[in-house]
């Protein structure tokens, strides 16, 4: 699967180390930044992130970021994107089957990198439920 993740500077050792184990699972990835360890502006790595889910160029997206927040308002903006946030194993499996989100965001000052990676597979393995969760996803645009 080709996969985009984009983190802010709190995120950056996540994303790293997420980067690697994608790769060793067979995944392609395309990373948005930062790849830096200065501080920088969520905001300007979640858009690109969001636009290339949006446009298809790459089928899911990973955001990292200190509380997972901020990245995950910003790709909210974006209306293809339903951008949720998990900080363990069943919330990362119920905002796949539940919300059918397109990118996972993680918040690294508060998980482990081991939860991060755990939280990342069983997303990816997750499957979208449908039925009255596709009714209520379907509710989300605004009109
Ligand atoms: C960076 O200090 C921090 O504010 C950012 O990573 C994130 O938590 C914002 O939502």
């Amino acid at each position: 699967m080709k996969i985009g993740i984009c983190s802010d500077h709190a995120g950056l050792d996540y994303k790293t180390r997420l980067i690697s184990y994608l790769l060793s699972k067979g995944h392609e990835v395309v990373n948005f930044g930062t790849d830096s360890d200065q501080s920088c502006d969520y905001a300007d790595f979640a858009h690109p992130l969001a636009e290339a889910v949006g446009s298809g160029e790459v089928e899911k997206g990973i955001a990292i970021c200190g509380t997972g927040n901020g990245m995950a308002m910003t790709l909210n903006h974006h209306a293809p994107i339903r951008a949720g946030l998990a900080w363990n194993t069943a919330v990362a499996a119920l905002v796949k089957e539940h919300n059918d989100a397109n990118v996972l965001v993680l918040p690294a000052r508060f998980i482990s990198y081991r939860m991060a990676v755990s939280c990342v597979r069983t997303w990816l393995e997750a499957r979208f439920e449908g039925g009255r969760h596709q009714r209520r996803i379907e509710k989300i645009p605004v009109r």
